[in-house]
């Protein structure tokens, strides 16, 4: 990856429509990633396998998968897991990576998974070791990374140590989640700069809410420390149901027009990504959009085509 290349995975169908009031169809969730993939996204998470009671909107992901396979699908897609069983689940539905969900806190390990902080941890190293035999790649996303709603801020030796272990013991890459948007950009700018020192920034990324309207602002540090990763979601989706007072993720709309201005390749068409954004605001109903979608369209519409 060069220094100017930024990989966005879009996590809209599943951060985002996790959190929605309205639960989308199966059709509509594949009409969705499809229409991220034609502006050029080039990763997209685009369900999980949870208990559909915990989150009713993530059923039938395997019929995402599925559905995605016999349309010939070929953008490099990612499904959440909890859990041994979530393993299983997308192992079956023929996923080709899996995010893993690691915890900064016992607290949010408790309320997400029912489980504690150790348990998740290994958990997640015998999946890594399945993963291996099953040439499956493992995400591990270290779940509010930098403020927990329970357990109030995270110590970033926590951070660090989760970070260390899962990068040692194989996983393909590790993120750091500001689950409810409560990071500023001197913290993650400080944790992503040691993050960095120690490891290269190739297996890292980030993933920032937009609670506080500080998300572009941590992209931003976070690019600055050598980040070249990061979640975002489409028309600003999002939040956590486990989470209270976690609002959408920042907005794919918002991260890649600062990336392009800012002169770094992303491989995404904002014109295209303007389709995509209006499609999960029809969908929804409840997509905020951007914060400089209206901007946005009026000047892509001015350009000649
Ligand atoms: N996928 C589907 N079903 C699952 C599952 C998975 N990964 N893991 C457990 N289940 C099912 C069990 O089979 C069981 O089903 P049953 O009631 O029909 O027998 C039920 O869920 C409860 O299983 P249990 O192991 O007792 O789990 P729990 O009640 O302690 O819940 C989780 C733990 C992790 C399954 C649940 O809290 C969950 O799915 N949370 C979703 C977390 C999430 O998506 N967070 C947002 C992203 S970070
Ligand atoms: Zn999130």
């Amino acid at each position: 990856m060069t220094e100017r290349r930024v990989v966005i995975t879009d996590v809209g169908p599943r951060d985002g429509l996790q959190n929605q009031q309205k639960i989308l169809s199966v059709e509509e969730r594949i009409a969705l990633v499809k229409a991220i993939a034609a502006a050029g996204v080039p990763q997209i998470e685009i369900g999980s396998f949870v208990s559909p009671k915990a989150v009713p909107a993530m059923a039938a992901t395997e019929e995402v998968f599925a559905g995605l396979a016999n349309a010939g699908f070929t953008t490099p897609t990612l499904a959440l897991i909890p859990n041994m069983k979530g393993y299983e689940l997308a192992r079956a539905a023929g996923a080709k990576t899996v995010t893993m969900v690691l915890y900064a806190s016992e607290g949010m390990a408790q309320e997400n998974a029912a489980m504690s902080m150790a348990e998740a941890e290994a958990i997640t190293l015998d999946i890594l070791a399945l993963a291996k035999q099953d040439n499956v790649d493992v995400i591990a996303t270290i779940a509010v990374a930098f403020t927990c709603p329970f357990d109030g801020p995270t110590e970033p030796f926590i951070v660090t140590r989760l970070v260390n272990k899962f990068l040692q013991a194989g996983a393909d890459q590790v993120v750091l989640a500001d689950t409810i948007g409560a990071a500023h950009p001197q913290q993650v700018r400080d944790l992503c700069t040691t993050l960095v020192n120690s490891h290269g920034a190739e297996r890292l990324g980030c993933h920032f809410h937009d609670t506080r309207a500080m998300g572009l602002a941590n992209v931003y540090a976070a690019l600055e420390s050598g980040i070249r990763r990061f979640d975002s979601s489409i028309a600003g989706l999002g939040g956590c149901p486990f989470a209270p007072g976690a609002s959408g993720n920042v907005a794919t709309d918002d991260i890649a027009m600062m990336l392009q201005q800012m002169g770094f390749d992303t491989g995404i068409d904002l014109k295209k990504l303007m389709q995509a954004s209006d499609l999960a605001q029809k969908f929804t109903g409840s997509a905020p959009g951007g914060r400089a979608k209206a901007w946005l369209q009026g000047s892509l519409a001015k350009q000649v085509s």
